[in-house]
């Protein structure tokens, strides 16, 4: 039986930080097992400017003394009016790694998001010239369509018309979560990549909503049927290359999600790398984690893989603290409902 496992160090393709207290709180629990993470724009007001960027970017370095080498890559919030010289430049510093794209009311903070896709034309033709990724909130946010379904009708009326627009445009579906963005992902070329999340590999819609209803499972993509997960984690245990860890760590205090209007978002920092390593000796595949969390995604990316190393030990099950305090209350860490054997060793 395996009870170490050594992989270099991970990188986070998708994680929400937000600013201030919040930020101060939550960053060291990504840096401490993180090397790298693409930070999400989604701000109020969002980053839209490389200037945006680069005042966030020395607001998360200045926000937690000791957080060591921790690199934020950046992205840019697209807008209608998002100028694509601004674009190219925010690129050319090496500073801003991509842009996001939420359709206008998709999730948390998305106002400002895209309604009219023909303005933001000139913005992808840019980046499709300059290799720059699209990181795609792949949801349709027509009243018509049923939450559960608004993936699978966002792939086919939304972004597969925008790839076929604009060849060479480097895109990662951003937290798939349906069987639907697997076969996409899958029968995609070389330009197309997806993010899955910890959360959407160990819960489905039963987790979140029999015997009660669970605000801490909310998130958005909101989590599918049973089958949708398994499809992701045969996907991102099958050694297949453009799939990667974005943990879609979204932390907002306990009483906005313990709320007659909840907030959307999971806040699994602390416990992903436990959750992960759970998730992938269950399927037998432990082999496969270290791609998932810290090749593919380099690759994708087009930047070189972390050389430093960290390991996990196998265990007797772990306990972790259920919140993480913040200046203005409690966050509350995902707890996936099933015993953690894994844990990340400090003394490494
Ligand atoms: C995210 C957030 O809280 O910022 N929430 C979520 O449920 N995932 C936004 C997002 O990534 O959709
Ligand atoms: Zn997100």
């Amino acid at each position: 039986m395996t009870t170490r496992l050594t992989l270099r160090r991970p990188d986070d393709w998708h994680l929400h930080l937000r600013d201030g207290a919040m930020l101060r709180a939550v960053l060291p629990e990504t840096s401490h097992h993180f090397a790298r993470a693409i930070i999400m724009p989604n701000l109020v007001p969002p980053v839209v400017t490389m200037a945006d960027a680069m005042a966030y970017r020395d607001r998360i370095l200045a926000a937690a003394p000791g957080v060591g080498l921790f690199e934020p890559l950046m992205t840019l919030y697209l807008t209608e009016d998002t100028d694509p010289a601004d674009v190219a430049a925010a690129h050319a510093s090496g500073l801003v790694k991509a842009v996001k794209l939420y359709p206008a009311g998709a999730t948390t903070n998305s106002a400002s998001g895209v309604q009219d896709f023909d303005k933001v034309r000139p913005v992808l033709e840019k980046m499709a010239e300059i290799g720059m990724p699209l990181c795609v909130h792949g949801e349709v946010t027509t009243p018509e369509v049923d939450i559960f379904d608004r993936e699978a009708v966002f792939i086919d009326t939304v972004l597969d018309p925008i790839r076929r627009a604009t060849p060479g445009l480097k895109v990662v579906m951003e937290h798939i979560t349906t069987a639907e963005a697997v076969d996409y992902l899958r029968a995609g070329d070389a330009g197309l990549g997806a993010t899955v999340t910890t959360h959407h590999l160990m819960i489905n819609r039963n987790h979140m909503l029999v015997g009660g209803i669970k605000p801490h499972y909310y998130c958005l993509p909101v989590v599918k049927r049973e089958r949708h997960r398994a499809a992701l984690v045969e996907l991102v245990t099958s050694g297949f290359e453009r799939v990667f860890l974005g943990t879609d760590s979204a932390p907002h205090l306990k009483g906005d999600k313990q709320s007659a209007c909840g907030c959307a978002g999971v806040f699994s920092a602390p416990v992903t790398l436990s959750c992960l390593a759970e998730v992938f000796d269950e399927a037998g595949k432990l082999e496969q984690l270290e791609a998932f969390t810290s090749l593919n995604g380099p690759a994708f990316y087009g930047i070189a893989p972390n050389e430093e190393q960290i390991t996990l030990i196998k265990g007797d099950p772990i306990s972790y603290p259920p919140e993480l305090a913040t200046e203005n209350g409690p966050v509350v860490v995902f707890d996936p409902g099933c015993p953690l054997h894994w844990r990340f060793d400090d003394a490494y």
